[in-house]
């Protein structure tokens, strides 16, 4: 289902992507360039981006890395993104604002459907049933999980439970993100996210007016 009516010209976007990728920093640049232009963004994050579900982040990133086992996590995430959708993204769009949201359901369908085990069934389910939305546009950025790796420990934020997995989930992550791009063609773009930041923003700004015209 996609996000918004025509009608309405609202978009829903995505950035998704490795821990480090960059996704917060492009978010922000995202809703200036969007306010330069006179629209008027909601820029929110997952999980959170509503009191209840900033919560439940709360039990998903703090703490020993097997704290929860991931069909418990799978829960979790969709208890928090149900919260999201019903108190920010639902109201921003019915009042024809954009949403830029940094993670949404690729991370779900990445972090806990496809590293460790086959759970993406049982995420496709409960998405179906519970979410039954996508953005109109997901921004995948991708780069060397190594570099995001460095990036991401440099600031050390104590929400560091999923980092703490490794390398190699990583790059298990990096794999099913572009599997992903790869499934959804329409609504993904991967983004070369090794440059600097200027560069990135004025990919993602050029591929949002695109959307909009
Ligand atoms: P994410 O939200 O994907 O975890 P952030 O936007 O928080 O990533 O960026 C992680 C760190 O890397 C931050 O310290 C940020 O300032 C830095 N950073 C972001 N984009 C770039 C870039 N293109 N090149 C170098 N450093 C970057
Ligand atoms: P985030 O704050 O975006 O982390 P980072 O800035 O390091 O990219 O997200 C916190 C962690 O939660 C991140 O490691 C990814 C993970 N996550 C999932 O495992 N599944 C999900 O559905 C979401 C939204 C996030």
């Amino acid at each position: 289902m996609s996000g918004t009516g025509p009608e309405r010209g609202a978009l829903f976007i995505s950035l998704e992507g490795i821990d480090g990728s960059g996704k917060s920093t492009q978010a922000r640049r995202l809703a200036e360039t969007l306010r330069a232009t006179g629209r008027d963004p909601v820029l929110t994050r997952e999980p959170g981006g509503a009191p209840g579900a900033e919560d439940i982040r709360r039990l998903l990133v703090e703490g020993d890395p097997d704290r929860w086992s991931p069909e418990t996590e799978i829960l979790l995430f969709m208890a928090a993104r149900r919260d999201h959708l019903e108190r920010t993204i639902r109201p921003a769009l019915s009042a024809g604002r954009d949403v830029i949201t940094d993670r949404f359901a690729d991370s779900t369908r990445v972090y806990q459907g496809a590293t460790r085990g086959d759970l993406r069934g049982l995420v496709d389910d409960i998405h179906d049933r519970v979410i039954g939305i996508d953005p109109d546009l997901t921004l995948i950025l991708d780069m060397d999980p190594e570099v995001a790796l460095t990036r991401g420990l440099a600031r050390r934020s104590g929400e560091d439970r999923f980092e703490d997995f490794g390398l190699a989930f990583q790059h298990r992550l990096r794999d099913g993100f572009r599997a992903l791009a790869a499934e959804y063609p329409r609504r993904c773009v991967l983004i070369d996210a090794g440059r600097n930041p200027d560069a990135i923003a004025t990919d993602i700004a050029a591929l949002v007016a695109q959307r909009l015209a």
